[in-house]
């Protein structure tokens, strides 16, 4: 009997023991992405895949797994070694799953803590390493007054301040953090500046901080971009490029509900562009080819 019902406990806690991560890739190329387990902890049943355009992999999580995801982006094998490589979130292992290798910053990373404290749910999306990618976790189901979608949404490697560019190619493909940019301890938040009372935000952290404000854009940043769900009660949908409308019309960016904005709405970049009027040029160049077109057919028609 005794052993009949520990069975059954044991059972019952392995229906309960997953979690549920959905990748999906909204952006308009190939992404690969990583995953890296905490120290100590088993790697999830893949640790690096290639995601093509609007494809989406669902993978099961144990429970109490802690770790980091994030995207790699122009990746290619080598013709003669085979060896993989990515321009950005490169993971060193030369394969496409990852096998225990971190991200190469810079790089944004989703960091989640599976029924940590509290029996909650931790999850964050961090630039304290830079920025490669968009991206946004969004819980569904969960429970929790803090249980909202937080990350990136904003397209940051265009507008990235000069000093902190990553160009390949005349293109910039990543956003580096000052800390990894210029190695000064004040924004490494390091030596002196190691910890909170003395370590806050800089002009470069507010760049990424203005146009994520649920995002961490330096250490000691956890205030405004740290968020929960109770345990066991959310599966988490992991957006790569996502798409800000369908955002905005699920209530993703209900401000009310973590203190917080999702999008900055009056973020304006330095070169004066809002970033809610992200329309590609191409609109306003149609709107003068037909304003040219009109304004020669009525002087010559
Ligand atoms: C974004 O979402 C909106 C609303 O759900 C939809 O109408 C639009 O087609 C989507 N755009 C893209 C590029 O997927
Ligand atoms: C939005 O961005 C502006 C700067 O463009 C900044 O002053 C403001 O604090 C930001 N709002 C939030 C909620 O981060």
């Amino acid at each position: 009997m005794a052993t009949l019902f520990s069975l059954l406990l044991l059972f019952s806690a392995f229906l309960g023991a997953q979690s549920t991560f959905k990748v999906t890739n909204n952006c308009g190329y190939t992404i690969w992405p990583g995953i890296l387990s905490n120290a100590g902890l088993a790697p999830l049943t893949t640790t690096g895949f290639q995601l093509q355009p609007g494809e989406t992999r669902v993978i099961e999580v144990p429970a109490s797994w802690s770790g980091r995801l994030w995207a790699r982006t122009l990746c290619t094998s080598d013709p003669t070694s085979g060896k993989f490589s990515c321009a950005t979130g490169d993971c060193g292992s030369g394969t496409v799953e990852c096998g225990g290798g971190g991200a190469a910053p810079p790089v944004s990373l989703v960091e989640f803590t599976l029924n940590g404290g509290g029996n909650n749910d931790f999850y964050d999306v961090s630039l304290v390493d830079g920025y490669n990618i968009a991206l946004v976790v969004f819980p569904q189901g969960g429970s929790g007054p803090n249980c909202v979608p937080t990350g990136c949404i904003v397209e940051l490697n265009g507008p990235c301040p000069e000093g902190l560019r990553v160009v390949t190619g005349g293109q910039t493909i990543a956003c580096k953090s000052a800390c990894e940019a210029f190695s000064d301890p004040r924004y490494c938040c390091s030596g002196a500046y190691g910890n909170p009372n003395t370590c806050g935000p800089t002009s470069y952290s507010l760049f990424f901080k203005n146009a994520c404000p649920r995002a961490y854009s330096y250490a000691y940043d956890d205030a405004t971009s740290t968020f929960t769900c109770a345990s066991g009660t959310a599966q988490y949908l992991l957006s790569f490029c996502p798409n800000s409308s369908s955002l905005r019309s699920s209530g993703g960016n209900n401000p009310e509900a973590a203190g917080v904005p999702l999008i900055n709405d009056t973020m304006i970049f330095s070169d004066g562009s809002q970033s809610t009027h992200y329309f590609p040029n191409c609109f306003f160049k149609i709107f003068f080819s037909v304003f040219l077109v009109l304004s020669w057919l009525t002087t010559h028609v």
